[in-house]
């Protein structure tokens, strides 16, 4: 594995590899890597010639209260997962590269979808995640990039860019990752105290209480449903605070119908974590 710093050297390799016509599958990370990350690598490593994983904790999707001083990082593990997954080029690029002038001369407006759940919470997110993405799809040109679906909003905003501007790159969405209890893999979950850790599969068993209650009721209204899991959660949370929990339609993000895909998404603020998961599914 070559781990690239530089920019230029970055274009210099994409060069080389499109002569070859060569296949670039790309894993965009901020690091921190877990078993979310290595789903990731290995699909892209089974797809593409070559598998190009960047690490960047991205200044621009941080709000100004939020963890980017303590978002956590440890170059060392997560060279040694990379190369043991088979990563080829390992991307770590420097803020000063990435965002030459501050601020942004032209800077992206993420649409609709990206004003609820995380969105309405973290104003101005969904803007810093698109605007590293189409700089790094610019520099690296990958035939395909890989997302977990925990994310399953930043997915819907990444698909809707890439459709937007025709990018010409295929948004491939694989599955959450969990611990043995149901928790969400996450690089934030090394932050949990030991009590809240206990506590923290309660956002995987509550998704699938809603999943289940919309069976067994179908004919409840949106509004009922996330009334009732509200009240599942409160009565299990002893620690975390719920931020949201909401059922939306999927990409859109929009009140659903109960036509097509469902998604059903929480956030819970515990003391130095901000925990997200979600379930998908689809209504004939
Ligand atoms: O999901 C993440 O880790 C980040 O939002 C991403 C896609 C790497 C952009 O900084």
């Amino acid at each position: 594995m070559k781990q690239i710093t530089s920019l230029n050297e970055m274009v210099a390799f994409v060069h080389d590899t499109k002569l070859k016509q060569k296949s670039i599958g790309f894993v965009p990370t901020m690091g921190y890597l877990h078993e979310g990350h290595r789903a990731l690598i290995k699909d892209a490593r089974k797809e593409n010639d070559i598998v190009v994983l960047s690490i960047f904790v991205n200044p621009t999707q941080f709000g100004p209260n939020e963890d980017f001083a303590k978002y956590p990082r440890d170059m060392k593990r997560d060279r040694d997962i990379a190369t043991a997954e088979q990563v080829d080029i390992l991307f770590t690029p420097t803020v000063q590269e990435m965002y030459p002038v501050q601020p942004l001369r032209v800077s992206l407006q993420a649409g609709k979808a990206a004003r609820e759940l995380c969105g309405a919470s973290r104003p101005g997110h969904f803007d810093g995640v698109l605007t590293v993405l189409l700089k790094l799809f610019m520099l690296i040109q990958p035939a395909r990039a890989y997302f977990g679906m925990k994310d399953a909003q930043q997915v819907a905003v990444v698909e809707g860019m890439v459709h937007e501007y025709f990018l010409p790159v295929t948004i491939r969405k694989v599955a959450t990752v969990r611990e043995e209890d149901g928790l969400a893999r996450s690089s934030r979950n090394v932050r949990l105290t030991s009590e809240e850790r206990k506590e923290a599969p309660v956002l995987y068993e509550s998704l699938q209480f809603v999943r289940q209650y919309y069976d067994a009721h179908p004919h409840l209204t949106v509004d009922v449903l996330e009334a009732e899991w509200l009240r599942f959660l409160e009565e299990k949370l002893r620690f975390g605070s719920i931020d949201y929990a909401r059922i939306l339609s999927f990409p859109e993000l929009q009140k659903p119908t109960f036509k097509g895909p469902q998604l059903a998404a929480l956030a819970v603020r515990y003391s130095a974590a901000r925990l997200i998961d979600n379930l998908l599914w689809e209504e004939e």
